[in-house]
């Protein structure tokens, strides 16, 4: 996502602020910028698209001082666009801000500072930032900037100069990373430390609601309550190659773990208890909802396997039917399409020329188009009619992951908004699964403990050759999916079967020890899904079954198991799908294969 750096010292400012940027690069960014403070004014410099453009436009109109902030931005609250680019500023420009995360209530602080006589010139929610400390600034940038933060709802690192306070930065975290880099005579922030280990090796790792004040001398942390806390310093002696990857050996396995976080990032905001489902960009009346007599799910690859989540949560909630199609299949089969049709488009990149082509035909028909995308600006985004962005931050590695669960948060989102307008479901159901979702985050986390079970089941098995995964209802949804990210990364062969199905033929290729991963998570398909692990232990199947705690008896009939905790039905393949994630990163491992980058694959597939 975004990357902070910033810089205090006796050097000109500006090109070591581009330069700690670009070792930030690979956190993946739209736009970019800088301010510096210069005799009393703060210089701002931006642009869209690559440092490269900054670069030129710096060449250009050079920016001096020796004090600043810069800021790579990845798309959430507005499109990639300067006016939305960070630094941003209080209205007369003395108060400059740089940010990393989400601010959750930026909506109410909007209007409260409205109110108070403040204009916003963005869309972002960052914006409310700078005219927070303007209206809190009483001489003390670090006092103002406490003030500030206690309004913050959400995720943030923030970085902040003052014309008033010229030769320092203000910087705090919460749930955003942030550390502070160490030298004689100057000193750093950033988001990671590739940004400042070219500088230095010294660094503090702030902590969650730390503040730090930077002048070129010094460096002093506080608590949030102002008490001034001693830090360790911390020497850092890997290369700046494993930093990138925040210490795992691969991006993938990275995204992986970030899936607590984006899930949550995903539903800030919008699912709240006890409120209204906001969705800023979803303008659908309740007379419209009405209206829908089917929904298309359309997407390619893992987004498609996410669709048909989605096709079961919006049938059980919303009652509408619901189809979920392959883009390039969708547009050649003359779909009945009309405007009482609903049509969802799914797509990380928001590029995929199939998915894209399939928006087009439905809009060219009247159907009303939803996008649910990770890239802001994206072109799925522009031409959709409404829009619900995943806030997964970027995804490097081809395989997706991260892009995936919070695909599958958007589909609960609408699901839920559907039933709400249309009825279907009552209000205190819909409490219900608002707050089951809210502790999603914490349930993968636990789904992520499995780790060493699952390589050893890697260890052991990454010679075969094929593989089944099987399950019912959603199980059989996230057995796809499974399935699709083996294939892709291990180059094992595999299948997924709705496991009632797999009598009617592929029952025929099990035989002595074929491996078969069962998804035994929903409960009211629980025995059925155990005689179907019969039918294929019986014929020499060696089965490895996902189920939920509580559920042990299923340990009679496999040869192991592997307890995911308890999570509502609706919400399990958030969770049951992680540690089929896992297998096929380690299987991939054991095999050797390249995992970030499989061979034959690209991330974003532009053409049809
Ligand atoms: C490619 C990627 C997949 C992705 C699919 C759809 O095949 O390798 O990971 O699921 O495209 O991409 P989209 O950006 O539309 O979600």
């Amino acid at each position: 996502m975004c990357g902070i750096v910033g810089y205090t010292g006796k050097r000109e400012a500006s090109g070591i602020l581009v330069e700690g940027l670009a070792k930030l690069e690979y956190r993946g960014y739209d736009s970019a910028g800088i301010a510096v403070i210069d005799n009393n004014k703060i210089n701002v410099s931006k642009v869209k698209g690559r440092l490269a453009n900054l670069e030129a436009q710096l060449s250009e109109s050079p920016i001096q001082g020796v004090v600043g902030i810069g800021h790579t931005r990845w798309a959430t609250h507005g499109a990639p666009s300067v006016t939305n680019s960070h630094p941003h500023t209080n209205e007369n420009g003395t108060i400059a801000v740089v940010h990393n995360g989400i601010i959750e209530n930026y909506l109410e602080l909007r209007e409260w500072l409205k109110e108070k006589g403040y204009n916003f010139v963005s869309e972002t929610d960052t914006e409310v930032v700078p005219h927070l400390v303007d209206y809190f600034y009483n001489g003390n940038l670090l006092e103002a900037a406490m003030k500030a933060v206690e309004k913050l709802e959400g995720s943030y690192a923030l970085g902040i100069v003052n014309v008033n306070e010229p030769d320092k930065i203000v910087a705090v975290r919460k749930d955003s990373p942030l550390i502070v880099g160490l030298k004689d005579g100057e000193n750093f922030i950033a988001s990671d430390i590739p940004a400042v280990l070219n500088e230095t090796r010294q660094v503090y790792l702030l902590e969650d609601n730390q503040f730090v004040v930077l002048t070129a001398s010094s460096v002093d942390i506080y608590s949030a309550d102002g008490q001034k806390i001693e830090k360790e310093v911390y020497h850092v002696t890997w290369n700046a190659d494993a930093a990138e990857k925040g210490g795992y050996d691969h991006f993938m396995l990275k995204e992986i773990h970030e899936q607590p976080k984006v899930i949550k990032d995903t539903m800030t905001s919008r699912i709240m208890l006890g409120e209204e489902i906001k969705l800023d960009k979803i303008t659908l009346t309740k007379e419209q909802i009405d209206n829908i007599d089917k929904v298309y799910i359309v997407a390619c690859g893992t987004a498609y396997h996410a669709g048909i989540v989605g096709k079961y949560v919006i049938e059980k909630l919303a009652r509408i039917p619901v189809e979920v199609d392959i883009a390039s299949e969708f547009r050649y089969r003359d779909p009945i399409i009309n405007e009482k049709t609903l049509m969802i488009v799914v797509s990380q990149s928001g590029e995929t020329a199939d998915t894209l082509a399939a928006l087009r035909l439905g809009k060219s028909k009247n159907a009303r188009v939803i996008a649910v995308t990770n890239v802001v600006g994206s072109t799925v985004s522009r031409e959709a009619d409404d829009i619900l962005y995943t806030w997964a931050g970027p995804e490097i590695a081809v395989a997706s992951t991260k892009a995936y669960t919070t695909q599958l948060i958007a589909m609960y989102i609408i699901a839920l908004f559907l039933a709400k307008n249309k009825e279907t479901v009552s209000d205190s159901q819909i409490e219900e699964i608002k707050e089951a979702m809210i502790g999603l985050p914490s349930l993968v986390e636990d789904a992520l403990n499995h780790k060493d079970n699952i390589k050893k089941f890697a260890k052991e098995f990454a010679k075969e050759t094929d593989m089944f995964f099987l399950g019912r209802g959603l199980d059989y949804a996230v057995a796809m999916e499974g399935s699709l990210k083996l294939k892709e990364i291990s180059y094992i062969h595999s299948e997924a079967y709705a496991a009632g199905e797999l009598k009617h033929g592929p029952i025929a290729l099990i035989e002595d020890g074929t491996v078969v991963i069962a998804l035994a998570t929903q409960e009211d398909l629980f025995d059925k899904m155990v005689s179907n692990i019969k039918e294929v232990k019986t014929r020499g199947a060696h089965v490895a079954a996902l189920a939920l705690e509580g559920n042990q008896t299923i340990e009679k009939t496999v040869d192991a198991v592997l307890y995911l905790p308890k999570v509502m039905p609706l919400l399990a393949p958030v969770v049951s799908v992680v540690p089929l994630q896992l297998l096929s990163y380690y299987m991939s491992i054991e095999k050797g294969c390249d995992v970030d980058k499989p061979r034959n694959l690209a991330k974003s597939v532009t053409v049809e």
